[in-house]
């Protein structure tokens, strides 16, 4: 690394810990580093993980030696003092869902946890926020008698609904974000109810449109004929931080909520709705019914509700009433989540990816400064900037393409793009038109904070083979590409990208693979260690390589990274969301990024049966790790369950956030 390289990274840790010392309440410190100045980010402190876990199919949360675990708050638990929880027990009856089921659920943790970020309150390290997302209601986990078999269960879970409108209205409000509020008891982390700051958000929680599509005529609807308030957010997969500690929260598969797409186009002139849905197509039968009961989800209705959906949300945790925020200027995207690293002239770019087959990675820039002794001043910094699109060439470098609309450029009114509200809301299109390039389904983009090293997660893509089809509204080239080099890439990858000048404002990169996910185990399974081996189409689908790390037999097998996290000491963390077929259960791993250990990949936690695992979120000191296991017990259902965690035998499964920390309570 040259000394320019390091006087950047020393400038960027300058630049975090004067805002540490000057945020007040609620910093960002669980988004920084809190190290003292080293010379070089291998000399920092990494623990050894001593004994990796070997893959596992347990109904339990297996842990490396040395490691323990405290439950923190599980699916249905009461967030405030007024409210009867929803427990295992309550879950095997269907009593619970009364006409006052939504209005409860409003105040108990929703289902499904993704995506997780602590902030701290207060400087001793025992006290913080948890701001936490709720994905998705699997109904086979949530409601007995659910109609889960049969050769007409789709009629006759649309009949069970119609039945039981108010299943919908709690669905509704199990979705969202929960911020709760948390101490440090001699014992571990705990959660308070009733807290002052203790929230949440839900699919119905009134939030303000901000950004280039504020008020654009396809963001109004008969409910909101200005196109500037929506009602709630859904589909919150990943999410991110911002320097001035507000949480952002990531819109993902926003497309299974409304029905009856096709009867709408079939039947409608409005033809510049059709094209702003083309590159996210919409369902005939919606995935959860919500269109049944609730009309703003038929797309017969309210065909522009859906362009309200598939965007960044800010929330901040100090004003527990203050409205949520969709950022359009991020794009409308199947977002993955949005993190964040300041530039060199001090703005704030967000890396952000879009989970979808052949989709793209973006990146978005800051118009303006963030300004580490003015919160307030900061509130705002995301609705100003530009938007990128990554192209990744087979050199190895890169480009940021802009997504800006220009007459004189392809985003111009006679391609569709007559504003920029136009390119934010049918982003997908305007990425087509530069040049992007396909990937493997994007998951976390996350930049570490020692390096700057921008770290993606492509989680799979068994589609990638090698013809041109037409795919999600365009026609696209389905072969392997140099930054997506596997066929039919059933374990996924993670691609490491240098930004120009170790700038995150630069417009062009360096990219390398860093890790091809797989079974080293499997002996058929070519283990690369170097780099310049790994050829476009001269893979197989087995293949292995972990950063050009030598020894096969000391790493973990692994298969779909999702979400990605930094320890203090700069070693990426990885938690996957596969087919247990592939390995085992779903995991969290830890790997070096630097130094000889680089590629050392080792497997540190593994998920009840039926999990993924999400997450991945440190706080500052480095001590604990906040996981977010996401539904165990999937493949049963509440009726017969497969999984029987964390509340024991007997009772359904319940998605739940766990705290990992060393026995001896020093830093992982
Ligand atoms: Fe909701 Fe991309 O995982
Ligand atoms: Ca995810
Ligand atoms: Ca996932």
């Amino acid at each position: 690394m040259s000394a320019e390289y390091f006087g950047s990274i020393l400038e960027q840790r300058l630049s975090r810990r004067s805002f540490v010392a000057s945020a007040g309440l609620l910093t960002s410190l669980s988004a920084l580093p809190t190290l003292s100045f080293a010379s070089n980010a291998t000399t920092l402190v990494q623990k050894a993980v001593t004994t990796a876990i070997e893959p596992t199919r347990a109904d339990t949360l297996t842990l490396a030696a040395g490691l323990r675990s405290d439950l923190l708050i599980r699916s249905g638990d009461a967030l405030f003092k007024d409210v009867a929880p929803i427990d295992g027990k309550t879950l095997q009856s269907l009593a619970w869902l009364d006409s006052e089921a939504g209005k409860r659920q409003e105040k108990l943790f929703g289902t499904n946890n993704d995506a997780l970020a602590f902030f701290p309150t207060g400087s001793g390290g025992t006290a913080g926020v948890l701001c936490v997302n709720h994905e998705y209601v699997m109904a086979e986990l949530s409601f007995a008698e659910w109609p889960n078999a049969g050769p007409n269960r789709a009629e006759a879970r649309q009949a069970w609904l119609k039945d039981r409108p108010q299943a919908v209205a709690w669905m509704q409000a199990a979705h969202g974000v929960s911020v709760v509020q948390l101490e440090k008891a001699p014992h571990g982390w705990r959660t308070i109810s009733d807290g002052p700051l203790t929230r949440r958000i839900t699919a119905n929680t009134p939030m303000e449109i901000r950004g280039p599509a504020k008020g654009h005529e396809l963001m109004r609807t008969n409910v909101d004929p200005n196109g500037t308030v929506v009602l709630g957010t859904f589909a919150n997969c990943a999410g991110g931080k911002t320097p001035w500690g507000t949480y952002l929260t990531a819109e993902e598969n926003i497309q299974d909520y409304f029905g009856s797409a096709k009867s709408w186009a079939d039947n409608t002139q409005d033809n510049a709705t059709i094209e702003a849905h083309r590159r996210w197509p919409l369902r005939e039968r919606s995935a959860y019914g919500w269109d049944l009961i609730d009309a703003r989800f038929d797309v017969r209705q309210e065909p522009r509700e859906p362009l309200r959906h598939g965007w960044i949300v800010e929330i901040d945790p100090q004003q527990p009433t203050a409205p949520p925020k969709k950022r359009t200027a991020l794009g409308r995207f199947c977002h993955e989540g949005a993190n964040t690293i300041l530039t060199r002239d001090g703005r704030v770019a967000a890396y952000m990816g879009d989970d979808a087959k052949f989709e793209y990675v973006y990146k978005f820039v800051s118009r303006d400064r963030y300004n580490p002794r003015d919160r307030a001043a900061n509130l705002d910094l995301l609705d100003h900037g530009t938007l990128y699109v990554a192209r990744f060439d087979a050199s190895g470098r890169g480009t940021w393409l802009p997504l800006v609309h220009d007459e004189n450029g392809p985003l111009n009114s006679r391609n569709g793009f007559a504003s920029q509200a136009e390119v934010v809301i049918k982003c997908r299109a305007a990425a087509d038109l530069l040049g992007a390039t396909p990937m493997d389904r994007p998951e976390d983009v996350e930049p570490s904070p020692i390096t700057g090293r921008v770290y993606m997660a492509l989680t799979k893509n068994d589609e990638r083979q090698t013809a041109n089809k037409v795919f999600n509204g365009r026609t696209v080239d389905f072969g392997p590409n140099a930054a997506n080099p596997r066929p039919q890439n059933d374990f996924g990858h993670i691609v490491e990208l240098s930004e120009d000048d170790s700038d995150a404002a630069s417009t062009r990169f360096a990219w390398n693979l860093f890790l091809l996910a797989g079974d080293p185990r499997n002996t058929q399974a070519k283990f690369l260690t170097d780099a310049d081996a790994i050829a476009a189409g001269a893979l197989a689908r087995e293949d292995l390589y972990y950063a050009g790390f030598a020894d096969r037999s000391k790493v973990s097998p692994i298969a779909c990274p999702d979400n990605l996290g930094f320890d203090p000491t700069g070693r990426l963390w990885v938690v996957t969301d596969a087919d247990t077929g592939l390995i085992g259960n779903n995991g969290c791993y830890v790997v070096p990024t630097s130094g000889p250990e680089r590629g050392y990949l080792r497997q540190v936690v593994s998920a009840p049966v039926g999990a993924e695992i999400c997450g991945c979120e440190f706080t500052p000191d480095g001590r604990t790790l906040f996981l977010a296991i996401q539904h165990p017990g999937e493949g049963g259902s509440v009726d017969a369950p497969v999984s029987h965690w964390p509340d024991g035998e007997g009772l359904p499964a319940r998605s739940a956030v766990v705290a990992i920390s060393r026995e001896d309570g020093s830093p992982l």
